[in-house]
């Protein structure tokens, strides 16, 4: 089932004078429990893409679409409502806050979403993500005590915590050497499989391609 749906998107930047088209017109739909891979040449769009499917810029032209509601008609408190709670986000470098605790981390990322939990309860659904990713027995830990797959897994839990139902992903993996990149796709597969996430996640390596469902490539601002 389609969930999210990416229908003539553009964006046009202004460089001084001169305005780029950067998107071109984007026609992309996701499918419910799916990891949709977007490769392509550095500068071809690729993140550019994803930041806006995201809410976190907007399109030029276009519309975006949610479990059929129309993001681009929506104020910027809508969009933010819907990004804190049913997205979640995946960066090349973790941004973990380094003077909170991988717990912490967690339970900041509850607070944004107003997930109405208990105490008790968030205590419960952070231990229980912690040990998706073999990440409990550090939850004490500070981000700096932390190898890079490490923070990356911490990374992946601060972002599914909330159970979103959109992963986000840009070239999760490439901080990381082979062994922890495939470590790290291995769980967000299963992750999105046993949560029924759906993921769109953007990478340069060829090697994570065979953990996605599907493979869009774009050029120049377009898919191809
Ligand atoms: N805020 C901005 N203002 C002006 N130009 C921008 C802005 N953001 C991106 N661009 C330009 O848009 C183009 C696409 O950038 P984007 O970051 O989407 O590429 P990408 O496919 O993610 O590349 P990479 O693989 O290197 O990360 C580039 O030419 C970039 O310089
Ligand atoms: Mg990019």
């Amino acid at each position: 089932m389609t969930i999210f749906t990416i229908n003539e998107v553009t964006k046009t930047f202004t460089n001084g004078e001169v305005d780029e088209q950067v998107l071109k017109g984007i026609n992309l739909s996701l499918q419910e429990g799916e990891i949709t891979a977007l490769i392509g040449a550095s500068g071809s769009g690729k993140s550019t893409l994803l930041t806006i499917a995201a809410g976190l810029q907007s399109a030029t032209d276009g519309q975006i679409l949610f479990q059929r509601k129309r993001m681009t008609d929506m104020n910027p408190e809508q969009i933010r409502k819907i990004r804190a709670s049913e997205f979640g986000f995946v960066f090349q470098s973790s941004h973990l806050v380094p003077f909170l605790t991988v717990e912490e981390q967690l339970l900041l990322m509850l607070d944004v979403s107003e997930t109405k939990l208990s105490k008790r309860a968030q205590k419960e659904e952070i231990e229980k993500t912690l040990q998706w990713v073999d990440m409990n027995h550090r939850k004490n830990a500070f981000p700096s005590s932390l190898s890079g797959g490490e923070k990356q897994r911490v990374a992946i839990a601060r972002a599914i915590i909330h159970r979103p139902k959109i992963l986000f992903a840009d070239e999760p993996t490439a901080s990381l050497d082979s062994k922890r990149s495939k470590d790290v796709m291995t769980l967000m597969r299963k992750l999105t499989k046993t949560l029924q996430i759906t993921t769109l996640m953007v990478t340069h390596d060829e090697e994570m391609l065979p953990y996605a469902d599907r493979i869009i490539t774009m050029k120049d601002g377009l898919i191809l």
